[in-house]
């Protein structure tokens, strides 16, 4: 089959014919892809910002149809169409019965001998789901059904921008209506923790970014103001007489943007760190101030959600009107595309570019 292929960290994407599956195995399911995403930590596993083992198969925001069960596998039926989680949760671990299955330490167990061959030698499917392929093979609990009248593309991005980006503003900040909110780098993830802000009862929600082009469409979903991070400080200031807002969400996954969100954050208030940084860079924080002024540090993964209920909540919300997921995709492209969309990424040219198969 067609996929994506990274061969070697920091070098170009390439798309090779000669990937192979392995028939799935016991606890596992063969799904064709019918769309992804591009995600800004796709570019990150690339790059070299998270680790990732090589060769790789990209891709990790994806919905399709499952075509084969392995043996002894009692569902998701053939036919089934579903989104991917690239956790699947175990539902017997400490973190799954515990309340956090995002947090599942048994998510990737089921999935540690690759599926995928190239050529004669093994790939890595990313996240276990390694999405910008035609087919791939998972984690049967990483097959998650949706309704069949749901359009694959508007399922694919809740596979990993909505609900981590809606998921940090409702799962895990829990924001109040009426709420002061702040969002620092406004991609796919971001706008959809400006949706979520909004669609919590946010009574401010400012949008942070370096690109012009992102502070015009943040607007449309849901944002009241505006600002460059060069803004920020003034924005402080206007909003919220000096003291900062209630929660300041930062998205770009960097050091300086998670010091400029705590900066942003009143005391008392709560900074969620969103974006997948590197495990090597530093933020720096005095003693004094991590205590002082009370304010909460949070990391956020996958939006603290349950991928079980959540991914139907986002649905059902998009349904209703109340989550704009069709708005997020700017462009479709094919498995040929994937290279040009990281840099599309990059520029802002984008939202989300959606492979479709
Ligand atoms: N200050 C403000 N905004 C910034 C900065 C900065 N220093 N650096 C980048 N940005 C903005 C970009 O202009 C872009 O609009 O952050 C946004 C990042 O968006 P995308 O590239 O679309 O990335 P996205 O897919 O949204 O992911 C964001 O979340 O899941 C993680 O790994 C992912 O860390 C990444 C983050
Ligand atoms: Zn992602
Ligand atoms: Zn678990």
């Amino acid at each position: 089959m067609r996929g994506v292929v990274l061969r070697e960290v920091g070098r170009p994407v390439e798309v090779s014919d000669e990937l192979t599956l392995r028939p799935p195995g016991p606890g596992q399911v063969r799904v064709r892809l019918r769309a992804a995403g591009v995600c800004h930590s796709d570019l990150s596993m690339c790059d070299g910002t998270l680790p990732a083992q090589l060769p790789l198969v990209p891709g990790h925001e994806g919905a399709g149809e499952v075509v084969e069960l392995g043996p002894g596998v009692s569902g998701p039926p053939v036919g089934t169409h579903v989104i991917l989680s690239w956790i699947p949760p175990c539902g017997s671990c400490f973190f799954c019965l515990g309340g956090q299955p995002n947090l599942c330490t048994a998510a990737r167990a089921s999935t540690a001998a690759p599926t995928l061959r190239l050529g004669d030698g093994p790939a890595h499917a990313a996240l276990g789901v390694g999405c910008f392929a035609e087919e791939t093979v998972v984690d049967a609990r990483a097959a998650v059904p949706i309704p069949d009248d749901v359009p694959f593309d508007v399922a694919a991005v809740v596979g990993c921008a909505v609900l981590t980006g809606v998921g940090a503003v409702i799962n895990t900040a829990r924001v109040r209506p009426g709420s002061s909110v702040a969002v620092i780098g406004c991609g796919g993830v971001g706008i959809n923790v400006i949706q979520g802000a909004a669609l919590a009862g946010a009574a401010t929600v400012l949008a942070v970014d370096r690109l012009s082009a992102k502070l015009e469409a943040v607007r449309l979903f849901g944002a009241t103001h505006t600002a460059t991070p060069d803004g920020l400080a003034d924005a402080v200031k206007e909003l919220t007489e000096g003291r900062g807002f209630d929660y300041a969400f930062e998205v770009v996954g960097r050091a300086a943007t998670i010091r400029q969100a705590w900066d942003a954050t009143r005391r008392g208030g709560a900074t969620v760190v969103v974006g997948a940084g590197s495990f090597s860079e530093q933020v720096t924080f005095t003693a004094g101030e991590l205590f002082a002024g009370e304010r909460r540090l949070l990391g956020c993964v996958y939006g603290s959600g349950d991928v079980r209920t959540d991914f139907v909540r986002m649905l059902r919300l998009w349904r209703a009107g109340r989550l704009d997921l069709d708005g997020l995709i700017s462009t479709r492209i094919t498995l040929d595309g994937v290279g040009e969309a990281f840099t599309a990424m990059t520029s802002g040219r984008v939202i989300r570019s959606l492979v479709t198969f």
